[in-house]
């Protein structure tokens, strides 16, 4: 599907972006993994998510949807079984790596796992090096591709240094973890999101911080308190971006997610002279994701400068590092992004794909090893962008049309369905408001 994103007028109104992708997978996957009933309120309800609760299905847990209120009735830490099933994971990456975590626990049954083209392309080797030191084996295509095979076994603990800062990775030796026999220590080189943390301390699990270490210990069984799903900063940051770049625009998100180890893209842009006010509501009804701050974002445009995005930065922001590409294109001055390799192992090779898309619609912008140098010229042209099957790249490219001088026609829009279904109502809603 092309869809034409014409120059904005001001953007103006109240926003509730959708739910929190990384907080509905794992929310999906707990919840399987108790025996009681669990409701999940807010749930997303896009391609990736849905992924996820027919994951549990297959996995023998009856889930009951209605909108986004999802109740889960699970399996039990010990009872998932795909009965010789292959686990569909669509196109959702977290899905890929996260459930291997809970399943190579499980003696003495094998789980095969599948997606879409794209999900193919995507490396399992970092989560089977982990697994496979914990005593499970993961047999993965050409060693390194889906589709692959987690045979489960008695699995003991490890301490496990992480190549790299992945999220996705230290979620999958935690729940491994949970099945364990002793301590299972997994070390991040720097800070990335830590949901799987905040979700299963609440639930009790005996899990502890130190610098950047997290222990986890085994546990017999989980139970699980109904959850409450906040909105996706990831999400937000499409129309939050949008009100900065349109001249004139002032607009509220409502309800955000802003946990420190996401909240990278807002420090970014108020770096580079962005406007966003909000006051951090700690949730007061004890509903988990407990210790999950939330905000509403107020937005004004504005102009911006050139910045340099690196280090402990690049994890607290990653998948908004395509939207940082588009600032710098009006920023004044030259902003850089490095030491984001991993930007290559997302949806789509996320360096190639940004860089190639911006510099069809005008901009200066060169790819790095590790990132990618833009020079600010006051704004876009315009053009065609393809989404490449890449649901940021969809959105990028539409926030991208909404300020250029002369529109953008996205090609392949339906991606952005895989994180934010309505994003082009939510567009025209600002835009009438
Ligand atoms: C995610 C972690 C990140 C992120 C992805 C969601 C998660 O991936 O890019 O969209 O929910 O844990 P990595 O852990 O591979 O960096």
């Amino acid at each position: 599907m092309d869809v034409t994103f014409a120059p904005s007028g001001p953007l103006q109104g109240r926003l509730t972006p959708p739910a929190d992708k990384s907080i509905s997978h794992r929310a999906a996957m707990v919840a399987a993994m108790a025996t009681e009933p669990v409701t999940i309120t807010g749930y997303l309800t896009a391609e990736d998510t849905l992924s996820t609760l027919e994951a549990v299905r297959t996995l023998g847990a009856d889930v009951q949807r209605e909108g986004t209120t999802v109740k889960v009735r699970g399996v039990g830490l010990r009872g998932p079984d795909a009965r010789g099933t292959t686990i569909d994971v669509g196109n959702a990456g977290t899905l890929m790596r996260l459930l291997p975590g809970w399943l190579a626990g499980q003696e003495g049954r094998e789980f095969r796992f599948d997606g879409d083209s794209s999900i193919r392309k995507r490396p399992v080797d970092r989560i089977a090096v982990p697994l496979g030191r914990m005593g499970a084996r993961i047999e993965a295509t050409d060693g390194r591709l889906p589709p692959f095979v987690v045979r489960g076994t008695k699995l003991h603990g490890i301490r496990y240094e992480l190549p790299v800062a992945s999220a996705q990775v230290k979620s999958c030796v935690l729940l491994a973890g949970l099945l364990a026999e002793g301590e299972t220590t997994v070390v991040e080189p720097v800070a990335s999101r830590d949901h799987t943390e905040r979700m299963l301390t609440h639930l009790g699990v005996p899990l502890r911080r130190s610098g950047n270490e997290i222990t986890i210990g085994p546990v017999d069984a989980l139970t699980v308190d109904d959850i409450q799903v906040p909105a996706d900063i990831s999400s937000a940051a499409f129309p939050i971006v949008a009100a900065v770049l349109v001249g004139g625009s002032d607009v509220t998100i409502e309800n955000v997610n802003v946990n420190w180890t996401r909240t990278g893209i807002l420090t970014i842009l108020r770096r580079m002279g962005a406007q966003i006010e909000g006051e951090v509501e700690q949730r007061a009804d004890g509903a988990i994701p407990a210790g999950e701050p939330t905000a509403d974002l107020q937005v004004t445009a504005g102009p911006l400068r050139g910045t340099v995005v690196e280090g402990d930065e690049i994890p607290l922001a990653i998948d908004e590092l395509p939207l940082v590409a588009l600032l710098g294109c009006f920023a004044e001055g030259e902003t850089i992004v490095r030491g984001a390799e991993e930007l290559k192992h997302k949806e789509s090779d996320r360096i190639a794909t940004v860089v190639d898309g911006l510099r069809g619609l005008g901009a200066t912008i060169e790819a790095t090893d590790d990132g990618f140098v833009v020079q600010g010229a006051g704004g876009i042209r315009g053009g065609t962008i393809a989404a490449h099957g890449d649901h940021r790249l969809a959105m990028l490219g539409a926030v991208a049309g909404l300020a250029s001088r002369e529109g953008v026609r996205v090609v392949g829009m339906e991606a952005a369905d895989v994180s934010y279904p309505g994003f082009g109502d939510h567009v025209a809603r600002l835009q009438q408001a």
